[in-house]
């Protein structure tokens, strides 16, 4: 099925997500070509649920020997030079476009990759390799509200901004960019309680208010844990300040650049808080969210833990 969308002119239903058609060509792809290893890093999140940051997280700690952390003087590091996404290449996105099939094989181990695709449309080599997944899930109004935020940034030069009313509908009925939203987290989260060593599933909010205690479990999920030397030189701490949204939004890359696609790295960075759909939502839609959550999420116990 297609539908009118939000982005682009058409999202396009595919193994019960909704895609661009431009997004769909590199699904498909991807699907086909791409090979898995066994170290390979998969950060996976519906768009807008903190992919930047996790990107960030993950390439920090994976280069924390080669580029040492000071908390007082990051200045020989990546992360001050170049967008997350750039760093981080998302499969479907920026690496299997437009039938392209790239030379993967010569990046160093691990591979770190990112991707919006749901769990049923991950490669097959994914689930056949020991390759790790990180899901990141952030709460669905936030994710609602940044998402508009985003598509309207990319939308108002050539087509006028989206009501958020007729946003609002489509994101609930599942038709927004890798939705269903729900579906999407409720798959990795059964896949995350099914095979634990193999997928990590992580929560905006939580890493938002205890992120060192996050951050040291992504380190130990992905096989790099800091050992007591390097907790004790701050190195944890470091790297949260590396990756804030403050430090990040900040840089001049940040606030000036864009990626090769034609985004601008500006349009990744907003508030980057918790809450921010108070300012948005009317209560009629606040209901409508809360209940469509309810229903689809909270027998699986996603929520237990936390009480969002
Ligand atoms: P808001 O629009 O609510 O501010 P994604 O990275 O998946 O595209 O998600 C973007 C959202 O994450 C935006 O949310 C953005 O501001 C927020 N964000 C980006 N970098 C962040 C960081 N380092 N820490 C926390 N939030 C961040």
């Amino acid at each position: 099925p297609t539908e009118k969308g939000w982005v682009a002119n058409y999202l396009h239903q595919y193994q019960g997500f909704w895609h661009t058609t431009r997004q769909l060509h590199g699904v498909l792809t991807c699907q086909t070509h791409f090979q898995a290893q066994d170290s390979d890093i998969l950060l996976v999140t519906t768009p807008k649920s903190g992919t930047t940051w996790l990107k960030a997280l993950t390439f920090a700690l994976f280069n924390r020997f080669d580029h040492v952390v000071d908390p007082k003087n990051h200045n020989n590091h990546p992360l001050l030079t170049n967008n997350p996404h750039e760093l981080v290449p998302f499969l479907e996105i920026k690496l299997y476009i437009e039938n392209q099939v790239p030379d993967l094989t010569t990046l160093k181990s691990p591979r770190i990759f990112s991707t919006h695709l749901s769990f049923v449309s991950l490669p097959k080599s994914v689930s056949d390799s020991a390759c790790k997944i990180v899901y990141l899930c952030r709460n669905p109004k936030d994710t609602f509200v940044s998402l508009w935020h985003f598509t309207n940034s990319l939308r108002l030069k050539e087509k006028g901004s989206n009501s958020l009313e007729e946003a609002f509908g489509k994101f609930c009925r599942g038709v927004s960019l890798s939705g269903p939203y729900w579906d999407h987290v409720l798959d990795y989260w059964k896949a995350s309680l099914e095979k634990p060593e193999r997928v990590l599933f992580l929560k905006f909010e939580e890493m938002k208010m205890e992120p060192e205690l996050h951050l040291k479990k992504l380190a130990e999920f992905l096989g790099c844990p800091f050992s007591p030397e390097e907790e004790a030189s701050g190195l944890v701490d470091g790297i949260l300040k590396l990756c804030s949204f403050d430090t990040l939004s900040n840089l001049e890359v940040n606030k000036t650049g864009k990626l090769p696609s034609g985004e601008e790295n500006k349009a990744f960075f907003r508030r980057g808080e918790i809450g921010d759909w108070k300012d948005y939502l009317t209560c009629e839609m606040i209901q409508e969210m809360d209940k469509i959550t309810e229903e689809k999420l909270h027998a699986s116990g996603i929520y237990e833990a936390s009480g969002q």
